[in-house]
């Protein structure tokens, strides 16, 4: 197993990406806090880890407030024993124009998605560092965040923000023995704050023909939290089908 006996926090684990990524943590051994604002989906995901005999547990808390990201980070140290990993999935988008968004839509877009990894990223490097254990740190991007796009301002924006944090949290939590990775999905499972899976989403038609599953993003973050990937730091991997190698104008033969 790959995470045997790591303690896991998992933001948005409540469903789609975070919570296939909290199922397979635990089947890889880990302990899981399964965190979200929905109390009902995070119970669930984590009532479902424990009846197939992983260990996990629900933490209700909004991750773009200071205060619940710090109480959050000691509460699951006080819980689950300790905090080695922390995934940072949660992000909202506010799929805009910016002619019809307002300030307040953006500040809430900017906070969940772009505070919230700098907050937690924050909460959780201080409980490892009291801990003296080093730890990783594996934020959620977006091929949002490289692209422009003809809607959601804010989320570009945001997740632009998040790839070039990424590098810098790697760079400052060295010392500590923190690494700090992007996971980058494009077209996974339903879109970000949808609980449908929608089936007219378009699928990846570079070389699988079919779309992204939450599963395809889970092995690759397990895989980026393990010990496996040890000499990868601050970079990138984008999990998206291959469409953002594609030159734009291009098609796929
Ligand atoms: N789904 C995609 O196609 C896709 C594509 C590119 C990037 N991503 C990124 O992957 C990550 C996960 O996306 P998803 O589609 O699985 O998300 P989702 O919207 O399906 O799920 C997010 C979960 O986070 C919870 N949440 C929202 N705000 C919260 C807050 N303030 N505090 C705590 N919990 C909160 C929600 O209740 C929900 O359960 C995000 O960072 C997203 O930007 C997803």
């Amino acid at each position: 197993m790959k995470l045997e006996n790591k303690v896991a926090i998992i933001t948005g684990a409540g469903r789609n990406i975070g919570e296939d990524t909290a199922r397979l943590f635990a089947k890889e051994g880990a302990k899981v806090a399964v965190v979200d604002l929905d109390k009902a989906r995070a119970e669930k995901v984590a009532a479902d880890i424990r009846a197939e005999a992983g260990v996990a547990a629900a933490f209700v808390a909004d991750v773009a407030d200071e205060a619940q990201c710090e109480k959050l980070a000691e509460d699951v140290a006080a819980k689950l024993g300790r905090v080695d990993i922390l995934v940072n999935n949660v992000a909202i988008s506010d799929n805009k124009k910016i002619m019809d968004l307002t300030l307040e839509e953006w500040n809430r877009v900017l906070a969940v998605t772009l505070t919230s990894p700098f907050l937690m990223g924050r909460a959780a490097a201080r409980q490892m560092i009291k801990q003296n254990s080093g730890g990783v740190i594996v934020n959620l991007g977006s091929t949002s965040g490289y692209f422009g796009r003809n809607r959601a301002l804010a989320y570009t924006a945001a997740k632009g923000g998040v790839a070039n944090m990424t590098k810098s949290m790697a760079i400052q939590l060295a010392p500590f023995n923190i690494r700090c990775v992007l996971a980058v999905p494009n077209k996974i499972g339903s879109p970000v704050g949808k609980d449908e899976f929608d089936p007219t989403r378009p699928v990846v038609n570079l070389r699988q023909n079919r779309p992204g599953v939450p599963m395809d993003m889970a092995k690759v973050i397990a895989f980026l939290a393990s010990d496996d990937a040890d000499f990868i730091n601050g970079t990138a991997v984008f999990v998206d089908g291959g469409v953002s190698s594609m030159m734009p104008g291009d098609w796929a033969v």
